[in-house]
């Protein structure tokens, strides 16, 4: 039986959890709900199971218990690789030592360096360390704009529209384009998602975005740039909204796939 950990931003009409649980029960699988509000890790009585985590809070409770079942379970995404994500500038460590594409970044605590940084760019992309759904990601082209430290800028890729891959297990099985008249295209900025096809290109960074930062899946986005792509990050809890594929049933096999794996 797979223990599942609800996304805690579902809603009714848009419930991620539910249309992966129903792909489970649709193969053949069982599931039960995990609420980690109601979970002490160390007695739960999980034990040798998989445990998927569809969403996370981001906050210190949610994070350890899960890191905690992961002692016994297998928990996918990993609590490394979910909180990996989750860090935009452990992401950018990963991306560069593994020489995937991404836009020039600085991340300093320094006013200097950091005003350094936006003279050399003339403009540049400034982003919350921990962000989400694109809040908080602004354009800004004088040192007044920089607010408090520390700072993590970013080169501005001049584009119409981003690009959301979904990968699982090594292979990209769906994207998007999202556009929107505002810096950040993310759906919950008010994009519009459309699926497109994935080239080899897009394909090649993505996959190698998601092993650079450990997720079994995971919803890599991108731009475009040089004739090419660069990786801006790895969503370690991803939404597939928009996505021309069945992802709840791609991910519902993988998961089943993975519980059988756990039996041999
Ligand atoms: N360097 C950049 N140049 C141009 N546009 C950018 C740049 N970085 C981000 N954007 C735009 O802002 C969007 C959101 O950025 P990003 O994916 O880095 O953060 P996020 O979605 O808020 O993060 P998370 O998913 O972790 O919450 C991008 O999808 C893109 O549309
Ligand atoms: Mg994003």
């Amino acid at each position: 039986m797979i223990h599942i950990v609800p996304k805690p931003t579902d809603t009714p009409g848009d419930n991620s959890t539910s249309m992966v649980a129903r792909e489970i029960t649709r193969a053949g699988g069982s599931y039960a709900y995990l609420d980690l509000a109601r979970v002490d890790p160390f007695s739960s009585g999980i034990s040798g199971s998989l445990v998927w985590v569809c969403g996370l809070s981001q906050d210190e409770f949610q994070f350890e218990a899960v890191n905690a079942l992961s002692v016994q379970n297998r928990v996918i995404n990993s609590p490394l690789s979910i909180f990996t994500c989750a860090s935009k500038v452990l992401t950018s460590a990963l991306l560069i030592r593994n020489g995937i594409p991404t836009p020039t970044t600085c991340f300093t605590s320094s006013r200097e360096i950091a005003e350094h940084f936006l003279a050399r760019h003339g403009q540049a992309v400034i982003k919350p360390v921990y962000g989400y759904d694109g809040n908080g990601i602004v354009l800004i082209r004088s040192a007044a704009e920089l607010g408090d430290p520390p700072y993590y800028l970013q080169e501005y890729v001049p584009n119409m529209s981003d690009y959301r891959v979904f990968v699982i297990d090594g292979e990209a099985v769906g994207a998007i384009s999202r556009s929107s008249h505002t810096l950040a295209h993310n759906i919950h900025q008010g994009g519009i998602g459309k699926p497109i096809e994935i080239d080899d290109a897009m394909a090649e960074c993505s996959v190698a975005a998601a092993a650079a930062v450990g997720v079994d899946y995971g919803g890599v986005d991108l731009l475009r740039r040089d004739g090419g792509y660069c990786v801006l990050e790895v969503n370690g809890t991803p939404n597939w909204h928009c996505m021309g594929v069945n992802i709840p049933r791609l991910l519902a096999g993988y998961l089943l796939e993975q519980e059988e794996l756990m039996k041999k």
